[in-house]
């Protein structure tokens, strides 16, 4: 939700604030800006619309050493050029990401003081309260610190102070930030693959800091004492945030699917249950999982759910997280709350992680980026290995997080003995195959599905138990990059009503892992069928079905029901990205869309 970026040092902000952008355009694409130090004076530009808007809009000789950038996800006020960030009144210019939820409030205080706002947003009321605060105490350390105290709701800010030239300050809270370090210059930004270009090397910022940052970093703790910061070193590569002549990203990302189940399944399983049982809490403690996550980290959930229950004998509930944290909660002390995320930063799963919290219920965090918000402050961490995620339309990182509770599944199982040692090795075995099986499901041609929906303005998917889990993500996947509106229904519940819909040639795309309700779900196929649907049958290599059944039909190669649904995950995927690319679609930056979505 918004990027930001600064940078101050010796080579040109202009070029760096670009490119970072860019990098970061990924988290919101709907308006983008930067403000850099010129003969003593703050420039701003600004435009609605993308990254390459604001280029077209920028003199290539402009030079300057300092500057801070803006890449928008509108929250308040329409995506135009007068909202796009960043904001300067007086002293001062800002650039934000995040919600302030008193932001009314302090307006209308600083009306009354004759203070004038050019644009709709929350964010511009901070440069309004900075000026004033500076116009009554003029030091900036104080200032700021007055400012978090002020300022409600989430906040990552970077900003310039006119009397100031050559320092960039920050601050943040519930939304991310990070400050990067190099030898030619220092950096703000909201993530690191914006800065991998020029550093690897970086600073996490904590909510109770102010970041002071010129050609060199001081940070400052609440009773503004400057302290040490650890500095840490990012260890994936460049590459891995980079498209590396794959367009667009979701490709890459899928391609990259074989590599990361086996960097994600490596050090769990690399003694083998012993490591496994080490790597994960004592699932004894308890004899209740609650999931918590948003969109296909909830999808994840469920297909949790379902090995945990099956296997470990242990009930799972699964919620978005958006509900979980408005409701009433029955948890005890004998549940583990599994937080699942792969930015870290989701503003829903991270309330519901403190509403657990509050309670002293144990929490385990499935996080993809590193030292993230929810990683920090969940109880246990276990990371998916999947790298920079940069299409908004997760891929890699959903399949790493249903690996994680494949397994987790399986050190249930194994820990409550329900599977022996030679079960459990050869399950084992069946994961460190993976990879090969992937790259299979990866090759498949899936254009051919895609010319038989591309035209539709409704699909259906449907499944049972498991299968009706993936469906909802293959379902997503398709309408949230093509845009045809499709719709999941588990395979029993769809003449309850929804069969109403199926018309001549209404594309249904029907999912049977699930050998032992196989016969359920073909009867539902036939009902469809029968009412004219055009059946595409994504169904395992050994469950015989008549070809008649389907219009089209995807085999997928048999193994076991920890892995199965790894492998059955990849055309789901695959069958979306190939009839957004028919349709032409942004596939990496979906309309209306952001890939972390920091605010409520
Ligand atoms: C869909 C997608 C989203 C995310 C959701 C949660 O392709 O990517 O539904 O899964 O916004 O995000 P994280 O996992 O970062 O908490």
């Amino acid at each position: 939700m918004c990027g930001i970026i600064g940078y101050v040092g010796k080579k040109n902000a202009i070029n760096i604030l670009i490119q970072s952008l860019e990098a970061l355009e990924y988290r919101g694409y709907d308006s983008a800006g930067i403000a850099y130090g010129t003969c003593n004076r703050i420039e701003i530009i600004k435009t609605s619309g993308k990254i390459k808007n604001l280029k077209n809009k920028i003199n290539p000789d402009i030079h300057s050493n300092i500057g801070i950038g803006h890449t928008r996800w509108a929250t308040h006020g329409r995506p135009n050029d007068l909202n796009a960030h960043p904001h300067k009144i007086g002293k001062f210019t800002i650039v934000h990401n995040g919600i302030i939820e008193n932001s009314e409030t302090l307006k209308k205080l600083l009306i009354k003081e004759n203070y004038k706002f050019k644009s709709e947003t929350d964010s511009e009321v901070i440069a309004g309260l900075l000026d004033k605060l500076y116009s009554e105490k003029n030091d900036i350390l104080n200032v700021l610190k007055q400012l978090k105290k002020l300022l409600i709701g989430s906040y990552a800010l970077g900003i310039l102070c006119d009397d100031i030239p050559g320092t960039i300050y920050a601050v943040r809270k519930d939304s991310p930030l990070i400050i990067g370090i190099s030898d030619e210059g220092n950096f703000i930004a909201s993530d690191v693959p914006a800065i991998l270009k020029y550093t690897k090397k970086y600073m996490l910022l904590r909510s109770n800091e102010i970041a002071e940052i010129n050609d060199k970093i001081t940070v400052y703790n609440e009773k503004l004492e400057p302290i040490n910061k650890e500095i840490l070193i990012f260890d994936g590569n460049l590459e891995d945030a980079e498209k590396n002549g794959f367009d667009p990203f979701m490709v890459k990302e899928i391609y990259e699917e074989p590599k990361v189940i086996k960097e994600t399944i490596t050090p769990l399983l690399k003694f083998g249950m012993e490591s496994l049982n080490d790597s994960f809490p004592n699932f004894k403690k308890y004899n209740k999982i609650q999931i918590i996550g948003c969109g296909s980290a909830y999808h994840a959930g469920l297909i949790g759910k379902s090995l945990i229950e099956k296997y470990g004998d242990m009930p799972v509930s699964v919620e978005v997280a958006s509900e979980f944290r408005y409701q009433k909660v029955f948890l005890d002390k004998k549940t583990l709350v599994i937080l699942i995320s792969q930015s870290g930063e989701t503003a829903d799963t991270m309330a519901s992680l403190r509403k657990v919290k509050e309670l002293n219920i144990d929490t385990l965090a499935i996080v993809n980026v590193l030292s993230s918000s929810i990683a920090r402050e969940a109880d246990n961490v276990v990371y998916t290995k999947a790298g920079p995620e940069i299409s908004v339309a997760t891929t890699k990182a959903y399949l790493a997080q249903i690996t994680i509770l494949s397994l987790i599944a399986l050190d249930i199982a194994y820990c409550k003995k329900i599977i022996n040692d030679e079960k459990a090795n050869q399950i084992i075995k069946s994961f460190e195959d993976l990879s090969k099986i992937i790259k299979e499901m990866i090759e498949i041609d899936y254009q051919d599905i895609a010319k038989d929906l591309y035209k539709h303005q409704t699909c259906f998917y449907i499944g049972r138990g498991i299968d009706y889990a993936l469906s909802m993500e293959g379902s997503l996947k398709l309408k949230e990059i093509s845009y045809i509106n499709s719709i999941c229904y588990p395979a029993g519940e769809l003449k309850h009503g929804t069969i109403s819909l199926i018309e001549d040639g209404t594309p249904v795309i029907a999912v049977i892992t699930d050998k032992k309700i196989a016969d359920k779900t073909i009867s539902n196929i036939k009902e469809v069928k029968s009412r004219g649907a055009f059946v595409i049958l994504i169904i395992n290599d050994n469950i015989k079905v008549e070809t008649e059944v389907a219009d089209k039909i995807i085999r997928i190669p048999t193994t076991n029901d920890f892995t199965q649904s790894i492998i059955t995950a990849i055309p789901l995927q695959l069958i979306g990205y190939e009839t957004a690319k028919l349709l032409g679609r942004d596939i990496d930056k979906p309309k209306n869309l952001a890939k972390s979505v920091t605010v409520e």
